[in-house]
């Protein structure tokens, strides 16, 4: 109501002057309350500060205006406007990175089974267990574990071949290589978005074999929230294609049996971690299916849904949009269970106008999505923008993504500025951490922070995403109760801690300085 007014005023002020002409100190005060007003609309614009908030948003602002006003005076210390596979050892130093890790974010809402863990503890980690067979074809590696090698390729023992330095460099390096995206010059590696998927798709591919190992599979999940715990991050909303497990003695694990391992491992995470409110799975395979494939999923879904009631979250299609199907191929088998599963889709990651790609958007939300997986085309389809934020549809927001996968080159032109400019229900997630570079949800936070959202925008910005996190997720409303009294403590917490640091920093400053 107040921002009408202001809104209001805003107006008559506007057409007075135009037709009046006349300048006077009418025109500063209606200055002041565009931006004001700006400030308002804006995500986190509502929150009133509370107990020491205040104090530590002082803090943290000098430190982000700092590195803003460097970067406004030498636009090539600009990390967000880097690929962030370039820029990611710049971001690790810097001191709003390193406050934002420290802050407690919610929950992530948007990542994807296999490519959640840092690509360190992959290859630190899981490369170098018993019984990893490595095979070369044609310069392209695999890897896969077994207890006695099938004959379908020349699959060499690892560790055999790491036994020896000179080979073990050479293995290693050709390993790392296809293990991510990361490479020197990565805007000329990844020259448009088909190249940049092919590689991402690769990496899966490369990947899978060697993940989907049971007791490997257990262990990188666990690794996985691990690393997301260590992030302080509270709860996880996992995509998975739920891919078939094995054992080496040829046991296999089907969808439903996968689902079930993966809330076991969470249990005992859970165990391990109280604090760790939990994990909700979407079944998400690639949306590239035959009619009886898309027969099997829907099936699969219902009786996932129907075991396991809360562990179970929904449903979603991967893959790259642009080269996958549109969603109108499955409207006719997705329909008709809307009303008893629930929908995630991923809809309009694309730069294309006009396209099946963008129009996703539609039938995202004819289908009664309850969130959209990047949305990035979102702001071309006012209408739809408009019903969104009727309807309280949370848009889940993965910068480094969409740069790295080559939609936006410069973060400071991601379309979702818009979003949080205007207060949209927005959340920001990781998609696939672990295939650039990234680990866990901080750097995403960060290049949100400084390169999508506004200077002006502060800690209350930042904590409105975390509540957005918890207030937009599929947890019950018992969980969401839980998840918000734990996360409010940590917050609160946080906010002490992060004032004690920044007096003892000023005060050394001043010893120094006498
Ligand atoms: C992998 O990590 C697990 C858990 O931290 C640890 O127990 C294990 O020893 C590690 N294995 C290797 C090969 O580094
Ligand atoms: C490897 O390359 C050879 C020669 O180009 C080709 O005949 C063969 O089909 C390739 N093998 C695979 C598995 O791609
Ligand atoms: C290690 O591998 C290299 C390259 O294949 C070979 O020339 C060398 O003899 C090997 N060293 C040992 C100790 O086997
Ligand atoms: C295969 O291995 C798994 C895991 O060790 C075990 O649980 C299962 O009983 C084994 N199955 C057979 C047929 O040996
Ligand atoms: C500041 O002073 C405290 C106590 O004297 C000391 O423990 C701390 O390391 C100092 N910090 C810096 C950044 O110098
Ligand atoms: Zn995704």
């Amino acid at each position: 109501m107040k921002g009408i007014i202001i809104a209001v005023n805003i107006l008559h002020f506007i057409i007075t002057v135009k037709s009046s002409a006349i300048f006077n100190t009418d025109y500063w005060s209606a200055r002041a309350s565009i931006l004001r007003f700006e400030e308002k609309i804006a995500l986190g614009g509502n929150l009133i500060f509370e107990n020491d908030e205040r104090i530590a948003n002082d803090f943290l602002m000098d430190l982000k205006e700092k590195e803003l006003a460097e970067a406004f005076s030498d636009p090539t210390k600009f990390s967000p406007a880097k690929n962030f596979i370039e820029a990611y050892g710049n971001i690790e130093q810097s001191k709003v990175f390193k406050i934002i890790k420290q802050m407690p974010k919610g929950a992530v809402l948007h990542s994807h089974d296999t490519s959640i863990v840092s690509e360190d503890f992959v290859f630190n980690n899981i490369t170098y267990r018993d019984n990893l067979f490595v095979c070369d074809v044609n310069g392209t590696l695999s890897l896969r574990f077994f207890d006695v090698p099938s004959n379908d390729c020349n699959w060499q023992l690892l560790q055999r071949i790491r036994s020896n330095k000179t080979m073990a460099d050479e293995i290693n390096s050709r390993i790392r290589n296809q293990l991510s995206m990361i490479t020197a010059d990565p805007d000329s590696v990844y020259f448009n978005v088909n190249i940049a998927w092919k590689k991402f798709m690769d990496i899966f591919a490369f990947i899978t074999p060697m993940l989907t190992y049971k007791p490997i599979y257990e262990d990188h999940f666990y690794q996985g929230l691990k690393e997301l715990y260590e992030d302080n991050v509270l709860y996880l909303e996992l995509r998975s294609t739920l891919p078939t497990l094995y054992e080496l003695n040829g046991t296999e694990y089907s969808p439903i049996e996968v689902l079930k391992i993966y809330k076991e491992v969470t249990t005992r995470f859970i165990n391990d971690y109280p604090d760790f409110v939990g994990v909700k799975i979407i079944y998400a395979p690639i949306r590239v299916m035959t009619p009886e494939e898309m027969d099997a999923f829907v099936k699969s879904a219902v009786e996932m849904k129907a075991t396991f009631p809360n562990f179970f979250a929904g449903i979603d299609l991967v893959g790259q949009e642009d080269k996958g199907q549109p969603l109108t191929k499955y409207v006719d088998k997705l329909y008709p269970i809307i009303n008893n599963i629930q929908t995630f889709f991923h809809a309009g990651e694309t730069n294309w106008y006009g396209m099946k790609t963008d129009e996703n958007l539609i039938d995202a939300l004819l289908l009664n999505t309850k969130r959209i997986g990047h949305g990035y085309a979102l702001t071309k389809h006012p209408f739809l923008l408009d019903i969104i934020k009727r309807q309280d549809i949370a848009i889940e927001v993965c910068p480094i993504s969409n740069q790295v996968l080559g939609l936006v080159k410069d973060l400071r032109n991601h379309p979702a500025s818009l979003l949080f400019a205007d207060g949209f229900p927005v959340v920001v997630s990781n998609d696939d951490p672990g295939l650039w570079g990234a680990k866990a949800l901080s750097y995403d936070f960060y290049e949100a922070f400084m390169g999508l959202m506004s200077r002006n925008a502060d800690i209350r910005a930042l904590k409105q995403l975390a509540i957005n996190s918890i207030k937009y997720s599929s947890m019950s409303n018992d969980q969401k109760l839980k998840a918000n009294v734990i996360w409010t403590r940590k917050w609160f917490s946080f906010i002490n801690q992060f004032i004690c640091d920044s007096t003892r920093d000023l005060v050394n400053v001043s010893e120094i300085v006498q």
